[in-house]
């Protein structure tokens, strides 16, 4: 089984996850960065104001050719109980008919559910069936502790026919 784990990350942690995943899963992994490389509290206010208003985000890789794998994680941070704005851009622009997709994300503490539902509806308009999603929460909690949560995680989609 071919499995690909997609994920952007602005401050590490969802990328700790997707790392993990990736590793534990024996899959390929790909982050989707900002074209702009928008970093700190100014870089943050921009990617969120993109968020908010839908403003496409230039997105690096734009595609990705999904149609080799069997089963596909997508990685996002929770921005206001939404996707965050570069993977709403990259979803946007790819093709996931008939794919089964996980989705994963990690927030400071709330607001998870309604996260999944955007990108849900995000990744749904492209053709993809999301069957599960799980986050993670970050906040006070070490790399060292979101990565062990992530490999406790990963255990649970070992078997090879489990996407769920
Ligand atoms: C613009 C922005 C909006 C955020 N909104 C939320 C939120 O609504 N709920 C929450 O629990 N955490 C929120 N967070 C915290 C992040 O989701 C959390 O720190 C996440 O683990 C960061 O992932 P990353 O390191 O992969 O970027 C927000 C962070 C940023 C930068």
């Amino acid at each position: 089984m071919k499995t690909l784990i997609l994920f952007y990350s602005f401050t590490g942690k969802t990328g700790i996850i997707a790392k993990a995943l990736g590793e534990s899963l024996k899959a390929d992994v790909v982050e989707i960065k900002d074209r702009e490389g928008r970093k700190g509290f100014s870089g943050m206010l921009s990617l969120m104001k993109d968020t908010k208003s839908e403003v496409p985000a230039g997105v690096e890789p734009e595609t990705v050719d999904v149609s080799g794998y069997d089963r596909i994680f997508l990685g996002s941070p929770n921005w206001g109980s939404a996707c965050s704005a570069p993977m709403s851009s990259f979803i946007a622009n790819n093709d996931f008919s008939g794919k089964s997709l996980v989705l994963f994300i990690t927030q400071s503490i709330v607001g998870a559910k309604k996260a999944a539902k955007d990108i849900t509806d995000r990744v749904e308009k492209k053709g993809g069936t999301v069957k599960s999603f799980f986050h993670v929460n970050t906040l006070l909690r070490s790399r060292k502790r979101v990565r062990r949560v992530a490999l406790e995680k990963a255990e649970g989609y070992k078997s090879k026919e489990k996407i769920k």
